[in-house]
């Protein structure tokens, strides 16, 4: 299977985009763009994300035990591309307020989810955390599409 080919075809499953958001000891936010997020149990409330063991913030995710999901809203593909870019200060310019947990979240997302990882699985060049929701927040705001390598918005009329 060729990789590009593969990107490609799994580019058709139609995605939001979030923020995933940790911080180190000292309490310095790290983030990153992602689209690999699912809803897991309602009951216990549970969560997953899907973190590249690659990512310049891998380690601290690694470590910190701790993680909030900014659900992005249709206005923020900026800040998408932002937390998808490497080697910059990513929350330079960027509006938010610590959660709960004390995890950054996002001024401005259409949703919060703050998580605590409970379990951590193996996924090939990534990590896949579970995490145990203990606290959301919805902004009745309206999402950022991602389909095909592109992002999009709903139309206006439907919802
Ligand atoms: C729409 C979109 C979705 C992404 N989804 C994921 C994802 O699910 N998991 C992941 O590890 N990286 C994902 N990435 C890539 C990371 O956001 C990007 O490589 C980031 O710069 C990695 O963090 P770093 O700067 O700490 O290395 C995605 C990027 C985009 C644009």
């Amino acid at each position: 299977m060729e990789l590009q080919e593969l990107r490609r075809v799994l580019g058709h499953f139609v995605t939001g985009v979030t923020v995933v958001t940790t911080m180190d000891k000292v309490g310095t936010p790290f983030g990153l763009t992602v689209n690999a997020f699912t809803s897991l149990s309602l009951n216990p409330p549970l969560v997953l994300v899907c973190i590249d063991k690659g990512a310049q913030c891998y380690r601290c995710f690694d470590q910190s035990k701790i993680f909030a999901v900014n659900v992005l809203s249709e206005d923020q593909e900026a800040i998408s591309r932002r937390f998808a870019s490497r080697g910059i200060e990513k929350f330079a310019g960027v509006k938010w307020h610590r959660g709960k947990l004390g995890v950054a979240l996002l001024d401005g997302a259409m949703g919060h989810i703050e998580c605590k990882v409970v379990h951590s699985y193996e996924g090939g060049d990534h990590t896949i955390y579970v995490g145990k929701v203990v606290n959301t927040a919805a902004s009745g705001k309206r999402p950022l599409i991602f389909f095909k390598g592109k992002y999009h918005r709903l139309p206006r009329q439907e919802f």
